[in-house]
């Protein structure tokens, strides 16, 4: 039995079928921050993030393998989660462009390690990286929180592939 892969098949789900369903599971936003060992602040978008255990507290996301920030994340000891807040969909678009200074005009301050905590956001985590590993074209990483913060407010929800609001 051959263990290639077809192309456009993920497994043997169709890749595009794979997404499709994936989008039918609504998230929040997060935009996850690293400082490289100059000090520079480096942050992506992400929604794959989940809450993994209570005791110890964990979260993880997930990160392309292809993703040139992943370095930062497996070579520092800290980071960040941002949550976003439903008026913050331009961090979103930012934090995913290709863009030479992502936080040129962003509001933060250093948290634990000194990773970036984004101005107005619901809520964030900082996180020491507890493991890592690859799981096919991703890298995952397991954070242990260390400080957790949250306002009231609403969230930026991203569903159907498309930024959402909260109805009421
Ligand atoms: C709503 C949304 C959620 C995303 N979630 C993830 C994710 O969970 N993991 C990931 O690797 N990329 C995710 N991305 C894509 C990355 O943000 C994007 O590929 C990355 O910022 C590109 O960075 P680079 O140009 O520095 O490689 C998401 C993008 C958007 C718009």
């Amino acid at each position: 039995m051959s263990s290639k892969r077809e192309p456009g098949r993920a497994g043997s789900v169709d890749a595009l079928l794979y997404r499709q369903t994936c989008a039918r599971f609504a998230t929040g936003i997060t935009v996850v921050t690293v400082v490289d060992e100059n000090g520079h602040p480096h942050g992506m978008t992400v929604n794959s993030f989940s809450s993994v255990s209570l005791h110890p507290p964990l979260v993880l996301v997930s990160i392309d393998l292809r993703n040139a920030i992943l370095g930062h994340f497996l070579s520092r000891q800290y980071f960040a989660i941002n949550i976003l807040a439903e008026d913050q969909q331009h961090l979103s678009r930012r934090f995913s462009s290709a863009s030479e200074n992502r936080f040129a005009g962003v509001a933060w301050t250093p948290g634990t390690g000194g990773v970036p905590l984004l101005s107005g956001v619901l809520a964030h985590f900082e996180c020491a990286v507890e493991k890592t590993f690859e799981a096919g074209d991703h890298s995952v990483l397991v954070g242990e929180v260390r400080v957790a913060w949250y306002r009231e407010g609403q969230p930026l929800v991203y569903y159907g592939s498309a930024y959402r609001k909260l109805d009421e």
